[in-house]
């Protein structure tokens, strides 16, 4: 039998933010061919190749017919056990995004050079933020033009305010791109283009002061260089262990994913600086990850949309100690023992049910219908409950209306239970019965959902009527007198599920106005726990 404590030591658990097309997919596969994972990394899935990548389960499932989107990769590197959580981006950005974040214990976040901070990055920082999680950057994509490197680190404190290291710092970019200089040991990575990163490439280091450099680099670039780390020693955060733990300094990294040029440097230094897993708030105090027993929350249910197999997954994030199939275990919210049924585990491209999983592992379990978002499971005769996961602001609103009206009740089942699993937000108005229903999404791509679910699983035909509205906040002054509250005119006043109050805008800057207009309220972006 392993051990424990270092099993749980090694244990590495992360997820990568970034913008669609940003790379995200391309440094996955990067990260695995280190891991030994897979043998190729093949080119992304691209419109020329018709291979897809490891990481873009949600087509590969469909193809295969499997019930879900699988939510995390396990590889092993440099004595390291790195469990790599998906957030699901492009079309299926959703509030799963959002809530896998909150099973991470630190966030890689991978900006295209030229582009700087893009719009998906800064939601997703935001929930870093919020969790004071570490947040590494990867400034991706040098092999091609990009922005001037000040400007780039600029963009990130300015556009997310978070203090920036470089722990590296590129010569050039694009055809020019030369390699990137570490700071640490005054060594220069030298950047050559072979075989499109489809080999664990050798890197080449020259020493910052050897004239090689000079000869290789040329006098302008090297020039460059020499000004630049002038100015940077000078001028720069250092280095500060304690600050990048708690989320406020980012180390900063550059690097090509697609021709893998310094992904391992990065992901070496990243995996020494990242924590293992750390200890958890729950109801009763913090919960040591190596000292208690077996614990885990629940922070995603992905419901099956295929009506063959009607199953629905819930995936834990293990908090502490050990997990072994079989074992007795206990729902808390639900107040029940229990097996956990098949669960199962990622392994690059394999699922496969799991016999044992450690702290920081993610497993998903088939789940009949028990289970709700942020579900504490512990051992029998434990009974603490993990922090509640917070309800994430949709962006998209619709009014729902039912076809047929005589259908009143499995219409009200059903969007209720999809609301419950936390695939969709509704909200009704003030004065109107739950014919009248407003649903927000995170993603469109949840209002198909939606609708698809509705017809094939409750028989139920919707209207779905897009509303303006794209900002929500929830009213936190409990005693707040919502008829004397003075809005805006593109502002509504809804309430959720649980008859908490809301505002909703069609313009940002209404909720700077409406606030101005009314001293002492108070507004939150994300729900109550
Ligand atoms: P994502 O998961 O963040 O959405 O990004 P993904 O890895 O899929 O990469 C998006 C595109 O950017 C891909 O092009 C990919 O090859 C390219 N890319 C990723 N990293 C680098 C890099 O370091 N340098 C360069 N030059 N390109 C990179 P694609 O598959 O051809 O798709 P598309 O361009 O047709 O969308």
């Amino acid at each position: 039998m392993a051990d424990i404590t270092s099993e749980i030591k090694k244990r590495r658990t992360f997820a990568i933010i970034s913008h669609p097309d940003a790379g995200k997919t391309t440094l996955t596969e990067k990260f695995l061919l280190y891991g030994g994972a897979i043998n190729l990394a093949g080119s992304v899935k691209g419109k020329a190749t018709s291979r897809h990548a490891v990481s873009d389960w949600m087509e590969i499932e469909k193809e295969r017919g499997i019930s879900v989107t699988s939510s995390v990769l396990q590889f092993n590197y440099d004595g390291y056990c790195i469990n790599i959580l998906d957030t699901p981006g492009h079309q299926d950005f959703s509030e799963d995004t959002y809530r896998t974040l909150m099973a991470a214990d630190s966030a890689v976040m991978v900006i295209d050079a030229s582009k700087g901070v893009e719009a998906q990055t800064r939601k997703l920082f935001k929930v870093c933020v919020m969790r004071h999680i570490p947040i590494f950057t990867f400034i991706n994509k040098m092999d091609r033009d990009a922005n001037d490197t000040f400007e780039l680190l600029d963009d990130i404190e300015k556009e997310l305010g978070i203090a920036t290291c470089p722990i590296n710092w590129p010569i050039g970019s694009g055809k020019e791109f030369k390699g990137v200089y570490e700071r640490g040991s005054r060594k220069v990575t030298v950047f050559r283009d072979t075989e499109k990163g489809t080999k664990e490439g050798l890197a080449e280091e020259i020493a910052v002061d050897s004239p090689e450099l000079k000869a290789f680099a040329g006098e302008e670039h090297y020039g460059q260089l020499m000004d630049e780390i002038e100015l940077l020693d000078g001028a720069s955060a250092e280095f500060d262990q304690e600050l990048v733990d708690k989320g406020e300094l980012s180390p900063v990294f550059f690097g090509s994913a697609l021709t893998n040029f310094g992904v391992e440097i990065f992901l070496k230094h990243f995996l020494h600086m990242t924590t293992p897993p750390l200890p958890r708030m729950a109801d009763i105090g913090e919960i040591d990850p190596i000292k208690e027993d077996f614990s885990a929350f629940v922070f995603k249910i992905q419901a099956n949309m295929n009506k063959a197999h009607r199953d629905r997954i819930a995936f834990m994030r293990i908090c502490s100690g050990r997990f072994d199939a079989g074992m007795e275990v206990y729902h808390v919210q639900g107040d029940k023992k229990q097996r956990l049924s098949q669960p199962q585990q990622m392994m690059a491209q394999e699922r496969h049910v799991v016999d044992e999983a450690y702290a920081g592992d993610i497993i998903g379990v088939f789940d009949p219908g028990i289970y709700s978002i942020g579900d504490t499971i512990c051992m029998p005769g434990k009974k603490f409950r993990y922090e509640g996961i917070p309800t994430f602001a949709p962006e998209h609103f619709a009014r729902v209306r039912q076809v047929d009206t005589m259908k009143r009740k499995q219409f009200v089942k059903g969007i209720t239970q999809i609301a419950q699993e936390g695939a969709i937000q509704i909200f009704q108005e003030y004065n109107t019965g739950l014919e009248e229903i407003i649903v927000g999404v995170v993603g469109v791509l949840q209002f198909e959902v939606l609708k698809y679910r509705l017809e094939n699983e409750y028989n139920v035909e919707i209207r779905l009527e897009n509303l303006p509205y794209e900002h929500i906040r929830w009213i936190e002054n409990e005693d707040f007198d919502l008829n004397s509250l003075v809005g805006t005119s593109d502002m509504k006043k809804v309430k959720d599920m649980k008859g908490n109050p809301l505002l909703i805008w069609v313009n940002s800057w209404s909720i700077g106005m409406t606030l101005d207009r009314n001293p002492g309220l108070k507004l939150a972006e994300f729900g109550r726990q």
